[in-house]
């Protein structure tokens, strides 16, 4: 167990970060928050009443009982890892390093004993396990097929570092063999993946049986950066195939946007039933997980993506109380808090009532619009259409409330418009991360929702993935900002900060 000095841990990756970092208030608190938010992940690894190797979702143990390893929660913990190993060496914290390295070690060899546990779902697509990895024998929503796909793209990443750090005999016995029947994690994860990806599934909320934009974009990453992976170590033909899969995933992906309603559906055919609308910030949460420049109808910039994130805006806007609340004190904008979907009625607790903002979805909004400024900075021209045209007013409008565009103009950069939505997006990511900011739980704990009335946090705590999402957004919140200060030009290919091979 990592059982020591959790905090200098924390500091060694705020220090790796630090060298022109943005020095306002809110930029401060983040920096902060993300230290806190480090600490408290680490915190939730390998529980001392569990196998080395499981996170824990929360140590909530009830109202509501979190206390599980999620295969989905654990996936997107271990790519921040993978990320931090990566980064730490640049700053020369070695021994923050060798801690990374020994979580990933575990992760694995637990993954593996997850996909060895025989299961209600008898595949890999079982979601949750106790953390002494005893599979879960209880009623649940099962199968939930982003979580292989989930697994195997992050023990790939994992896998190209150790090939270039000279360990291919480990990479080629436990990760990848290349073989079938296949003996190795991420082989048999990317075998599944690539032969069930159709199968109906629940979706990353367990709650819906269907085919997911969510779990599609996982599936589709962990393919083409596995087929990478399997072309580098020799298995030609399996590569060939799990790109054929990929593509076959892209060509269908059209199947989810609703010209009608002018963002993209969570599912398709739409479930109805209790889930009226089928808006979700699942599909910005898919986005912001698997952004990739190599496919760009679904990166934080494109049209449908922000169409989406100015519906969820507004479907949120009205429907929380503490929503009311837009500026702080000094008149800086607060943006809603955001939950999972507007029907939602899942407050943390049995039975049903009413939902809440969710942290992990009002930060996912924050670090879209980080991104999306990145991305708009360097682009030499911009055409306003009907899908981007809402989003992008409303950004723009924050810097400079004279903005007003419309669909069929273009946007020269050095022009005011550029610069004002370059500016506006970073502004809404702040707006957004204003309204964490405010409900954040004493010395900036997240749980996982806060109320939508009363604004004090509420359900599981200390819930894993939102501590992940807060790291994740104040790091792009940071390059963002770095990239301000540079020429505009060099900012296009940076955004490599979670997609570690760059696929
Ligand atoms: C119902 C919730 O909607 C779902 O998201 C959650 O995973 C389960 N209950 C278990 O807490
Ligand atoms: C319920 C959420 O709906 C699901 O997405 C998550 O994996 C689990 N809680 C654990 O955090």
């Amino acid at each position: 167990m990592l059982s020591t000095s959790n905090t200098p841990r924390a500091a060694a990756f705020s220090q790796a970060s630090s060298k022109h970092t943005p020095t306002d208030a809110l930029g401060k608190w983040a920096r902060h928050a993300k230290d806190i938010a480090l600490a408290k992940t680490l915190a939730n690894m390998s529980p001392a009443d569990g196998q080395p190797g499981a996170v824990l979702a929360s140590p909530s143990r009830a109202n509501p009982d979190y206390y599980y390893h999620w295969v989905r929660d654990a996936a997107r913990t271990m790519r921040l890892f993978v990320h931090l190993y990566n980064t730490s060496d640049a700053s020369g914290k070695r021994l923050a390093r060798i801690d990374y390295h020994t979580l990933l070690e575990r992760y694995v060899t637990f993954s593996k004993l997850n996909q060895a546990t025989s299961t209600l779902s008898a595949s890999p697509g079982e979601p949750k396990f106790y953390v002494t990895g005893e599979s879960y024998s209880e009623a649940w929503g099962r199968p939930q097929n982003d979580g292989p796909a989930q697994r195997a793209y992050v023990l790939t990443r994992w896998a190209q570092h150790l090939l270039m750090e000279g360990e291919e005999a480990y990479v080629r016995g436990v990760l990848y063999d290349g073989r079938l029947p296949s003996f190795s994690v991420i082989k048999t994860d990317l075998e599944f993946v690539a032969h069930h990806w159709r199968d109906p599934c629940f979706d990353l909320w367990e709650e819906i049986s269907g085919q997911h934009f969510f779990t599609r974009l996982q599936q589709r990453q962990a393919l083409v950066e596995g087929a990478a992976l399997a072309e580098h170590l020799g298995d030609p033909r399996a590569a060939a195939y799990y790109l054929e899969q990929a593509s076959v995933i892209e060509s269908q992906m059209d199947q989810f946007w609703s010209p009608g309603e002018n963002y993209l559906k969570a599912t398709v055919p739409s479930p109805g039933g209790f889930k009226s609308t089928d808006l979700d910030a699942a599909v910005v949460l898919a986005v912001c997980e698997t952004y990739s420049k190599h496919f760009p109808s679904y990166t934080p910039d494109s049209d449908r993506v922000l169409a989406t994130a100015f519906a969820l805006h507004s479907a949120f806007l009205p429907m929380y109380a503490i929503n009311r609340l837009a500026r702080t004190t000094e008149g800086k904008p607060i943006f809603p808090g955001i939950g999972r979907y507007p029907d939602d009625t899942y407050d943390g607790g049995q039975p049903r009532n009413v939902g809440n903002p969710w942290f992990l979805c009002t930060l996912t909004l924050s670090e879209l619009c980080y991104k999306a400024s990145s991305l708009f900075k360097s682009k030499p021209s911009i055409s306003i259409n009907g899908q981007n045209v809402g989003m992008l007013n409303l950004a723009a409008q924050l810097t400079d409330p004279s903005i007003a565009l419309a669909a069929g103009n273009t946007v020269r950069q050095e022009s005011r418009e550029h610069r004002a939505i370059v500016t506006g997006l970073f502004a809404a990511g702040d707006a957004y991360l204003r309204r964490v900011q405010l409900h954040a739980g004493e010395d900036c704990s997240l749980s996982e929702q806060f109320n939508r009335n009363t604004g004090a946090i509420q359900s599981a705590r200390d819930l894993t993935w939102s501590y992940v999402a807060m790291i994740l957004t104040e790091s792009w919140r940071s390059l963002a900002a770095r990239e301000a200060l540079v020429d505009s030009r060099v900012s296009a290919e940076q955004p490599q900060l979670i997609s570690a091979t760059g696929k």
